[in-house]
């Protein structure tokens, strides 16, 4: 090429949670069969649409105005729907024109830090879901600015660590909160986001809140959202369909602006994402059409409140086979669909592995490991995959200076469940003491 094509920032995109899946792919070419745990999708998890969704989807297919491209900012009727959803909260209120949808919310967070100048910063959890961290720091042309989640206290951001970054670097322009958590499936107290917004008002910063997962919580949670705590402060709460109704395959999200018109700059950073979006035409109608219907429908929080009863459920089965392993630091989850466990400091060695008795799979394990670049984490990770076939995504990938692993709580066949995590402690116990 006569010029440089691919832009420096570029290094920063990187992605496990699918990478891992062509490894798993090899190995199903050589007879491996392979549990799924690595990817947030409950369809692929065996879970059934109920019916009556459906038939509320279809019934949209009906209509010719579903086939036309929608405002460019989404459909008006399904803002305003959900911008009265947002004020009942009694918090924050706004207006559909604080509301703007994207196609899904990979597709918000990818436009949201482009538009962000190169030299300001956002920072974000460690460990941390890396469509954030890897679009934010491919903005920026380097590495993520982050914050530590304290898997020694419940995964609860470290507000020392996250006021002292904030206050010793003055490129920090935002916060970004995940409430659910992925990957560590925690949800915070409201006194922790309180002073997160302190320390937002405090340096004059935004404040992103990921809440993908907010209807996600059990086992007596509840997650607050971003519009119930942020006062004046301005902040974007980026939501979605993905998770709740489950529908990842609709590709929708969208983004609500709060307080926008407390400074300029701000608003005018809104107002390029909306501008964005524009140039773009619009987002995915089908769904934005079926979002009024399906959440108003009385159906559905009944529906959402025996899913997240069946997530809790597994939850505690999840924590009675892998809480009690010493080495282990374990949190039990209390939102979204995830947990991230940790290896204690020093108990992964470079020598372990897991017998594998096919040749075929063991050369292929040991070709994945031998450079000595390979986190130890990974290196558990691949055996594991090749060994017992069980995908999961190593902590390192998530943007940690954390040594472990991150599973999902979607399995919906209780004896496979059970399956997995006991053959997951076994692998544990032996790649340990190996
Ligand atoms: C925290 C978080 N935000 C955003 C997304 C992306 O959601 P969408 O399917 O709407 O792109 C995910 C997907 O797993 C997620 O875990």
């Amino acid at each position: 090429m006569r010029q440089k094509v691919l832009e420096d920032g570029a290094s920063e995109l990187s992605y496990e949670i699918r990478d891992i899946v062509k490894k798993a792919e090899k190995l199903q070419h050589l007879g491996r069969e392979i549990y799924w745990e690595n990817i947030g999708d409950p369809i692929q998890k065996n879970f059934k649409i109920p019916t009556w969704m459906k038939d509320t989807i279809s019934a949209i297919l009906q209509e010719d105005n579903t086939y036309g491209y929608s405002h460019s900012k989404g459909v008006p009727g399904t803002r305003d729907f959900l911008a009265k959803q947002t004020n009942q909260l009694n918090g924050v209120q706004i207006s559909k024109e604080d509301i703007l949808f994207f196609n899904g919310l990979g597709d918000a967070i990818s436009t949201l830090y482009q538009y962000i100048d190169p030299t300001s910063r956002v920072i974000g959890p460690s460990p941390s879901y890396s469509t954030h961290s890897s679009a934010e720091a491919a903005h920026a042309r380097q590495a993520p600015i982050t914050y530590k989640l304290d898997p020694d206290n419940n995964w609860y951001p470290d507000l020392d660590d996250l006021y002292n970054k904030v206050k010793y670097n003055p490129a920090i322009v935002g916060i970004l909160i995940i409430n659910p958590d992925n990957p560590t499936g925690m949800v915070y107290p409201l006194e922790i986001l309180e002073r997160i917004v302190a320390i937002a008002r405090e340096f004059d910063l935004f404040l992103i809140s990921d809440e993908i997962y907010a209807k996600v919580t059990y086992n007596g949670q509840r997650a607050f959202t971003l519009a119930e705590y942020l006062g004046d402060v301005p902040g974007i709460a980026m939501k979605g369909i993905s998770k709740d109704f489950p529908w990842p395959g609709s590709r929708c999200g969208w983004v609500e602006f709060y307080n926008r018109e407390n400074e300029p700059d701000f608003d005018q950073f809104c107002r390029a994402l909306e501008n964005a979006k524009m140039i773009e035409v619009c987002s995915t109608k089908l769904p934005q059409l079926a979002i009024p219907k399906v959440l108003s429908d009385p159906r559905f929080p009944v529906y959402r409140q025996e899913l997240n009863e069946r997530i809790g459920k597994r939850s505690k089965l999840i924590t009675e086979i892998l809480g009690t392993i010493p080495q282990l630091k374990f949190n039990e989850t209390k939102g979204a669909f995830y947990n991230a466990i940790i290896f204690e400091e020093g108990v992964l060695k470079p020598h372990q592995k897991l017998q594998i008795e096919e040749d075929g799979v063991r050369q292929l394990a040991e070709s994945w490991v031998e450079s000595k670049d390979t986190s130890l984490d990974k290196r558990f990770v691949y055996y594991l995959l090749a060994a017992k076939g069980i995908c999961v995504v190593p902590i390192s990938s998530f943007c940690s200076e954390l040594q472990g692993f991150r599973i999902t709580l979607l399995e919906e066949n209780e004896d496979l469940l059970s399956h997995i995590f006991t053959n997951l402690k076994e692998a544990i116990l032996e790649y340990l003491e190996s």
